[in-house]
């Protein structure tokens, strides 16, 4: 694997899709809001093919499947207090430990260079960086090492040099210089630096060091070069394996968002956002039982937003705090669930197939035992190769009866399903497919992108971005484009097409500048198809070509001419 490429492929992907249109960062304006993405005109429509493709193969093309209701909050009553523990899901991350979210690391940062400033001033560029060389040393905030997770510490400092760059008194290079000195800190300097940060102007050395054995013995920072450590420890938890520093207690680390429902805040009103659509599914399994009548097995799906607290979101938009998943319950009897679940495990690869991912790039991992949920007897997890590495796109996982068993014994309703032609009475297993809308997005545009070469006007090869979609995901699927845009005949029967095709697919009409840029702008966001009106349409060369138009494909670049007549028969089998 070719890690410097992969990271700059990645680059790129990120580049294009706010370039295009596809994705901005929540709040990009205010500095932006961490885990959190806004999809632009081309990313919702993209997101939209996928959520309606989903919706077409495991709803509306299945006899055995039903919608969900979409309910977003989960009250405290049913959610809260019992359903992470019942449903096995850990919300609640006890390994957290001391490990500081990059929010709160960076207050605590700025407060302390504050601290050094007589009162009045504002913070110091200069001095923050160099108070975040060194606590960077591993140290209070015990970060583990650049490029490992769950912090990844030099995001974290990249954030807090993009922060300090709102600081009118320190340039770009100090920036820079920063940034660099933190991808190889010489821990001499680091520890140096503890000192003169608090240095004052003409100051000996016993008061300075008095002073600074002070300033970070009161915030419990541990500066070698003041207080060297040479005790040997062994058999003990209490100290970070890889740098020495002391671990602080555990804190448990809370994964859901907490809210309150009402005019009042009290403790009964407190509710959480979900952090996953499956247990809403659980919870209305009776309501939908009643008015579907559906025979085992059946499945009931949603899509839906999730949300959930990430220490550490990462890698563009694949751990986000805000995202939506798909989620279908595919409730059956126990001894069908190994059977379903291998079964489901083929139907998942289809899809993905379906919307353009190659089987080369999927890979199924079987998760071992001893990394399962409990109450899971089998779980796939299916892994798509991102730039980053494969990672997981969706689980596949044979749940059991454990989640309605717990909902039953907690709610006190029951969850039975009676089966008219045995007469007997039980509670359903589960398997259960869950993807994610927003990594399966990220899939689709890692796949899709590519740069491959083709002549500019002058017949001179250039570098061409596309972006190669199936045309069922690709967020419009034709661009039409009268050959000048000064001929009001070329124009007129343009627009007519757009016309033509626009109650079947999205279109996209553009008329400014030479067809040859126009095709580029097209394939760089992967719309698939183009239509030029040229003098032929109009009958002026041939007679036998008028209300013909030239129709371009993105990855062949081959033309054909067509009738217009049959254009959108042609397109619609393509995208269909
Ligand atoms: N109901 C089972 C469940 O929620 P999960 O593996 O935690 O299982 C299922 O989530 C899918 O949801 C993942 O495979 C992924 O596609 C998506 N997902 C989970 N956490 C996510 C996050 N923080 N950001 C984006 N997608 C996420």
């Amino acid at each position: 694997m070719d890690f410097k490429a992969d990271a700059q492929r990645m680059e790129k992907i990120v580049s294009l899709c706010k370039r295009r249109g596809f994705i901005f960062q929540s709040s990009e304006i205010y500095g932006g809001l961490n885990g959190a993405w806004d999809y632009g005109p081309l990313g919702v429509e993209l997101k939209r093919n996928v959520k309606n493709y989903w919706w077409r193969v495991m709803v509306h093309e299945r006899d055995d499947s039903d919608l969900m209701v979409d309910c977003r909050l989960t009250g405290k009553r049913f959610r809260a207090d019992q359903i992470p523990a019942q449903s096995g899901t850990v919300y609640r991350f006890d390994q957290a430990r001391d490990v500081i979210p990059p929010e709160s690391a960076f207050e605590i940062l700025v407060s302390w260079a504050a601290d050094l400033l007589p009162p009045g001033e504002s913070v110091s560029r200069k001095d923050s960086i160099r108070l975040a060389l060194l606590v960077s040393d591993h140290r209070k905030f015990n970060l583990p090492k650049s490029n490992t997770t769950p912090l990844s510490i030099y995001e974290f400092f990249v954030e807090f040099a993009k922060k300090m760059s709102s600081q009118p008194d320190i340039s770009e290079n100090e920036v820079d210089d920063f940034l660099q000195a933190y991808n190889s800190p010489p821990p001499e300097t680091v520890s140096g630096d503890s000192i003169r940060l608090l240095q004052r102007k003409g100051e000996d050395k016993a008061t300075i060091l008095k002073r600074a054995e002070a300033f970070y013995q009161l915030r419990n920072i541990h500066v070698p070069m003041m207080w060297p450590t040479t005790e040997d420890v062994t058999d003990s938890r209490d100290f970070n394996a890889e740098n020495g520093a002391e671990l602080t207690p555990p804190r448990p680390f809370n994964l859901m968002f907490r809210t309150n429902i009402g005019a009042t805040e009290s403790e009964d009103s407190i509710a959480y956002l979900r952090p996953e659509t499956a247990q809403s599914i659980f919870v209305q399994f009776k309501n939908i039982l009643e008015v579907s009548r559906k025979k085992l097995p059946f499945g009931i799906a949603q899509i839906g937003k999730a949300f959930r607290n990430e220490i550490n979101p990462r890698n563009f938009t694949f751990r986000s705090r805000e995202f939506e998943q798909m989620e279908l319950e595919y409730f059956c009897r126990a001894e069908e669930g190994m059977k379903l679940l291998d079964y489901w495990l083929e139907e998942r690869l289809k899809f993905y197939e379906n919307i353009g991912i190659s089987r080369g790039r999927l890979h199924v991992k079987t998760v071992p035992d001893e990394e399962r949920a409990f109450y899971s007897k089998g779980t796939y997890d299916i892994e798509f190769d991102f730039p980053f590495g494969f990672q997981e796109l969706e689980g596949v996982a044979y749940r059991t009866d454990y989640d309605l068993l717990q909902h039953q014994k907690a709610s006190g309703k029951s969850l039975e399903y009676f089966d008219e032609e045995t007469k007997q009475r039980f509670v359903p297993h589960v398997v259960e497919p869950s993807a994610g809308v927003d990594r399966t997005v990220l899939a689709l545009i890692c796949e899709a992108y590519s740069e491959d070469e083709a002549p500019d006007e002058k017949g001179k090869m250039e570098t061409r971005l596309v972006l190669r979609f199936h045309p069922r995901m690709a967020p419009i699927k034709c661009g039409i484009f009268p050959l000048l845009k000064n001929n009001n005949q070329l124009v007129a029967k343009a627009k007519e097409i757009v016309g033509l095709l626009r109650t079947h697919m999205n279109v996209f009409y553009d008329e400014s500048g030479a067809i040859g840029r126009r095709y580029r702008r097209q394939d760089e966001i992967g719309t698939p198809f183009g239509v030029t009106v040229d003098f032929e349409t109009l009958g002026e060369k041939d007679a036998a070509l008028r209300d013909t138009v030239t129709l371009r494909e993105r990855d062949s670049m081959k033309q054909k001419r067509v009738a217009i007549k049959d254009l959108a028969g042609i397109l619609s089998a393509r995208i269909s």
